[in-house]
């Protein structure tokens, strides 16, 4: 008798319990997710406040401490931070961002700020992989790390930045070479990264940086009859075909599978322009004094600034035959003390080493380490000489960023966390490199 009594109790408390979860969502690491993907940070219009907010109330909960600074007026970042026993030491920096892309929602399975989560364990969201995810699973991960009675040597910050996906110049810009970042004393960052669709997790060591490039050929006009030696648009194609193959011995290389597309330099006419065309029967039979010819170029971080400029200077735009140019720098390529802008991702990093035992402990492994196509903050970082790692923890995934229905799945949402556990313990712990490395 007792023990039925005993039976209905719990079920009773049970039913209780149930009722109450299903009007008051639970709190998970899942749901932190979704409310934070909820949050609508998507250009024109990112809202700021509501996710500062939140983040704001889950550091506190963990015991963090929080500055939020404002360089450009609404548009904060969020700083937090976990003291170390040992806060000389230089400390460690896991970023993300704040924004997304627009979103078209009439393009989406599910609406893109429901967030919501399939039978399959799939979580539609814009920003659910570029880079929302990663901005929950640093506090899950320093959660866990918490509640295990872990603490780090070294500082840990976890910085929420504006207006990276429009540039990051009222962001991450501002903010690596302000007084606040220094007063950081930043050993080694952590950004964000991609997706991968195999099994092995991406890593990025470095960006490629957009140059413009405008070349101008001058040379004496002539009678549309009349042959001779040195027009500009003689001059001008000498310039095109030079480069044309340029860009083949370049291209070449990634046909022939020596290079990824990132690794190479690229060069692509944009513009032509010389001459006057001929109109309603109307010939124009004057050969031009004039002619130009514009260019995109994408430089890996290896390239030397300096030996491609000599190229331009001496081959495609020579003066001696009568040529100019000028280069719109989209981006830097030698940080201050004339070092190439790129990470070291071999023993002479200690970073890198303790990066990749951290993520192979939790059974993973990393794929050949990327120069990433597109650019990220991490470029701001890395012109500092601090080293950045691009990585966002998300394998067997297909590449979703800035495409409709974005999402990750829950499981690796989860897995990630524990793999942010991993890194975040091993770099926070280590006792050496008190110099910055880069
Ligand atoms: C941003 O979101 C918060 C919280 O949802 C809301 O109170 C506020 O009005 C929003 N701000 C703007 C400018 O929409
Ligand atoms: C450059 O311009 C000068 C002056 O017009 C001309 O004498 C010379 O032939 C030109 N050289 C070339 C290579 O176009
Ligand atoms: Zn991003």
């Amino acid at each position: 008798m007792a023990t039925f009594r005993l039976y209905t109790l719990f079920f009773l408390c049970s039913v209780f319990f149930f009722s109450l979860q299903s009007h008051s969502e639970e709190d998970t690491p899942i749901t932190r997710f979704q409310r934070y993907l909820r949050i609508n940070t998507a250009h024109p219009n990112p809202n700021y406040t509501a996710p500062i907010s939140f983040l704001v109330d889950q550091a506190r909960s963990l015991g963090l401490t929080t500055r939020t600074i404002e360089f450009v007026k609404g548009k904060p970042l969020l700083i937090l931070t976990w003291l170390g026993s040992n806060p000389k030491l230089p400390s460690i920096l896991f970023n993300s961002h704040l924004d997304s892309v627009p979103a078209e929602a009439d393009k989406w399975l599910h609406p893109p700020f429901s967030a919501h989560r399939t039978d399959d364990g799939r979580i539609y969201a814009r920003g659910a992989q570029d880079d929302k995810c990663i901005g929950v699973q640093y506090l899950e991960a320093i959660k866990n790390l918490k509640s295990r009675g872990f603490s780090p040597l070294r500082n840990v910050h976890v910085s929420y930045v504006p207006e990276e996906e429009i540039g990051g110049f009222d962001g991450m810009e501002m903010f690596a070479v302000s007084s606040e970042f220094k007063e950081l004393n930043v050993g080694f960052t952590i950004d964000e990264g991609q997706a991968s669709r195999g099994d092995e997790y991406r890593v990025f060591y470095g960006e490629r940086t957009p140059w413009s490039l405008d070349i101008r050929a001058e040379g004496i006009p002539g009678h549309g009859a009349k042959l001779y030696d040195n027009g500009a648009t003689e001059n001008l194609m000498k310039s095109v075909e030079l480069i044309a193959k340029f860009r083949e011995t370049q291209f070449d290389m990634v046909k022939a599978g020596k290079a990824a597309y990132s690794e190479i330099i690229s060069i692509n006419p944009v513009y032509l322009k010389a001459g006057t065309p001929s109109t309603n029967g109307f010939v124009m039979n004057m050969q031009p004094s004039v002619a130009e010819a514009g260019y995109d170029i994408r430089l890996p971080p290896m390239a030397d600034p300096d030996v491609f400029k000599k190229r331009i200077d001496e081959e495609w735009a020579p003066s001696i035959r009568n040529m100019s140019y000028s280069i719109l720098e989209r981006g830097k390529l030698k940080d201050h003390l004339g070092r190439l802008i790129m990470t070291s991702i071999d023993d002479s990093n200690p970073w890198w080493s303790i990066f990749k035992q951290a993520v192979e402990a939790t059974g993973g492994k990393l794929a050949k380490p990327e120069i990433l196509a597109s650019t990220t903050d991490a470029r701001y970082i890395r012109t500092l000489g601090v080293p950045v790692l691009g990585f966002s923890p998300m394998i067997n995934t297909p590449i979703l960023v800035h495409d409709h229905n974005e999402f990750l799945k829950d499981t690796v949402f989860m897995k990630g966390i524990e793999v942010y556990e991993s890194i975040i313990n091993a770099l926070s712990s280590f006792e050496g490199g008190s110099d910055q490395v880069n």
